[in-house]
């Protein structure tokens, strides 16, 4: 699903990757292409169209570009292009989200810490995306003694908090075997049965070093020492501000993946970044995070960690080649398109 914006450029560097990398090995893939956001606004009227949620339910994985574009910005909010995204969240349940933050050594110098602070920096987020005080009920504003409130409830159940457990327990299991869970438990009950059901959760998984660490703290030593981390597990509002905080440490938004899980292991998988108006068309997007992102695809949809590393190693040869878009370009390097990142990333995978 394309969308909007740079979208289409992007995603068809992503799918040419894809194809080429599933060339030669034992999976097979069937692609079909699908329409979200303005660009579903444009066919059918809506953002998120009957078809398109058709096409999302039959699929293992949605390889989504961006969505949005100002050319929308006076639709009724129901009908904006954000929405597309927000409706195949909910009907896919997409309650996992997975973002890594890393950083290229080719890239180091972009981050805004010191290279010997990040230098290597691989860490993997795993966010609860659909429970907690976004969408916990009673909400709203009220009048108390004579002036307004608003109010929010935050609540998790020991089901949703186990899901999104197993889903961390896994990852890590597949890297560095190291967990560490943040949350309030000094403070608020929800982080207390939190810890509680990790706890449970670790006994099942003793290969994976279990920590956990007050929300306050994680913040800290994400920016004092971001590489004592493996994977991270938190809920939904902490999960948002850790995963913006951690992206920064990476320097470019342009290089940033993500994948969203449901319980049947369907995901969408999808860059970190929009759709980029103001350089969409140009061909000057970097394709790098939806590319990334199809590599997350492998791994997580169709447990092929093989063929997503292929992919992996191979944007980071593309990096080494001193190929770069101009969002991560850098004095001596070799400016170069979005389609001549794909065709180098596809070059580089070695088949
Ligand atoms: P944005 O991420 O689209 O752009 C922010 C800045 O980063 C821009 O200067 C853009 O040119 C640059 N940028 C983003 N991706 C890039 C790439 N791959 N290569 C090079 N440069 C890149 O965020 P912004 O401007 O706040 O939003 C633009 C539109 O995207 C809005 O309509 C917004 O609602 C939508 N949006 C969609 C998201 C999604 O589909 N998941 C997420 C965030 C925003
Ligand atoms: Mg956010």
């Amino acid at each position: 699903m394309p969308g909007d914006g740079i979208g289409p450029e992007i995603t068809e560097q992503a799918v040419n990757v894809l194809k080429a990398v599933v060339e030669g090995s034992d999976l097979e893939l069937s692609f079909t292409d699908g329409l979200i956001g303005g660009a579903a606004f444009d066919a059918e009227g809506q953002p998120f169209p009957e078809i398109t949620r058709q096409q999302a339910n039959e699929a293992d994985a949605v390889l989504l570009g961006a969505v949005g574009s100002p050319q929308y910005d006076e639709l009724d909010r129901p009908l904006r292009p954000e929405r597309g995204l927000l409706a195949i969240r909910k009907e896919l349940g997409l309650f996992a989200n997975l973002r890594p933050a890393m950083l290229y050594s080719a890239l180091a110098d972009a981050s805004s810490l010191k290279p010997e602070v990040v230098s290597g920096l691989d860490i993997l987020i795993v966010r609860e995306l659909t429970g907690g005080v976004y969408f916990g009920q009673p909400r709203g504003i009220r009048e108390v003694d004579g002036q307004r409130e608003g109010f929010n409830t935050m609540h998790y159940n020991e089901g949703e908090i186990e899901r999104i457990g197993r889903v961390a327990f896994e990852a890590a299991q597949k890297r560095g075997k190291r967990l560490c869970s943040v949350d309030k438990a000094n403070v608020l009950e929800t982080s207390e049965l939190w810890r509680e059901v990790m706890n449970r959760l670790a006994a099942e998984y003793p290969d994976v070093e279990l920590s956990h660490m007050y929300v306050d703290n994680a913040a800290m030593q994400l920016v004092r020492a971001p590489k004592q981390f493996d994977v991270i597990v938190t809920e939904n509002l902490f999960g948002d501000i850790l995963s913006d905080q951690a992206s920064m440490l990476s320097g470019s938004i342009g290089m940033l993946p993500s994948a969203s899980l449901n319980e049947k292991g369907q995901g969408l998988y999808e860059p970190s970044h929009g759709s980029a108006p103001d350089i969409a068309g140009q061909g000057v997007a970097n394709p790098m995070a939806t590319i990334l992102s199809a590599a997350m695809l492998l791994r997580y949809s169709f447990g092929r960690g093989d063929l997503a590393e292929r992919i992996e190693n191979a944007c980071v040869a593309v990096l080494d080649q001193g190929l770069r878009t101009p969002d991560i370009m850098q004095a001596g390097m070799r400016q170069v398109s979005t389609a001549e990142i794909g065709e180098a990333v596809v070059n580089a995978l070695g088949n």
